[in-house]
């Protein structure tokens, strides 16, 4: 109630990417395109895992479950993003801002601890082989999964309880084309130094923690690799290098955001693109381009919807 009665911003303004009309035209075109091409990737993904029973193994529903997980990290701040470039007033509600908020940390945080589940995954079936499916069985796939979405959950109402009962009078102008924890908290009445430095360090130990934890198992795999090279250890190193790939492009910028010490003005706003459109269209193509199995089935499903098509 008390909320209530000393919030007064009803609504957020945001300045967006830029004020130059060409460079919207482009913007618009480039992250339409990329938006739209990433959801249909990942939709495709997650629809050709789930249809064909070939697919049903922990590797591949762990990256259907990842592709899912894309599905909404770039919806939450794409759309209104591509929407309100051309907007010259770019407005968010308040109970907007907050609810894109939420999401971008629960599925931030789930995408995390998922990462953690694909490389434990990749981890037994290179180390213990003969134990894979014995460990990987659905239980586990399942505990797995359920601790992604547990972990997401309590980081982003951690998140959520520091802003609870910030008092907002006036200033409203976000720097930015969505919803930014730290932006949003240096916009309350009040002092936000410790709030804003255990924000900061809420993400930025959880995203620094995560990588550290998935690049040394990355370099134990690798190293036991190495050690019984085979013919089965070039397959499992090709689909290991995009793990990497991906973990180093879902990091790099989310490390940099919340652990570099400097003021970056607006190079962050640029990663946050990056974040939240570019990596989770890159995600499908740098996992199917080098899997001939999925290439295989997406190919099958492909020809059974054009198929399908024809008939109806
Ligand atoms: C996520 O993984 C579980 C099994 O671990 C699977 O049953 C489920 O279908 C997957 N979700 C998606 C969206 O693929």
């Amino acid at each position: 109630m008390d909320r209530v009665n000393h919030t007064q911003v009803s609504e957020f303004v945001f300045l967006g990417l830029t004020n130059s009309w060409d460079i919207q035209l482009l913007f618009f075109v480039f992250f339409s395109v990329v938006y739209l091409t990433g959801m249909l990737g990942n939709s495709l993904i997650v629809f050709t895992v789930t249809s064909d029973p070939h697919l049903h193994s922990p590797m591949y529903l762990l990256l259907a479950n990842l592709s899912f997980i894309d599905l909404g990290i770039s919806s939450v701040t794409a759309p209104k993003m591509i929407c309100d470039l051309f907007r010259k007033h770019k407005v968010i509600s308040f109970s907007g801002c907050v609810t894109q908020m939420f999401f971008i940390h629960l599925i931030g945080g789930v995408e995390m601890v998922l990462l953690i589940a694909m490389a434990f995954d990749r981890y037994v079936a290179i180390c213990k082989p003969l134990h894979y499916l014995i460990i990987m069985c659905p239980r586990m796939c399942t505990l797995l999964l359920a601790a992604a979405w547990i972990i997401g959950l309590i980081h982003a109402v951690v998140q959520m309880s520091f802003i609870v009962d910030l008092p907002f009078c006036g200033p409203n102008k976000l720097d930015s084309f969505y919803c930014d924890l730290p932006r949003f908290i240096k916009l309350a009445c009040t002092d936000t130094h410790r709030l804003q430095f255990m924000v900061t360090a809420n993400s930025g130990f959880m995203s620094i923690g995560v990588f550290l934890i998935l690049i040394i198992s990355y370099i134990f795999i690798l190293f036991t690799v190495q050690k019984h090279s085979s013919s089965g250890s070039f397959k499992a190193l090709s689909t290991l290098s995009a793990h990497i790939i991906v973990v180093i492009l879902f990091f790099g910028p989310i490390i940099f955001f919340y652990a570099w010490p400097f003021n970056t003005s607006h190079l962050d706003k640029y990663l946050a693109v990056f974040v939240s459109i570019l990596t989770p269209f890159l995600n499908p193509v740098i996992y199917t381009l080098r899997n001939k199995e999925m290439k295989l089935a997406m190919r099958k499903v492909c020809s059974h919807l054009a198929s399908f098509r024809k008939i109806s």
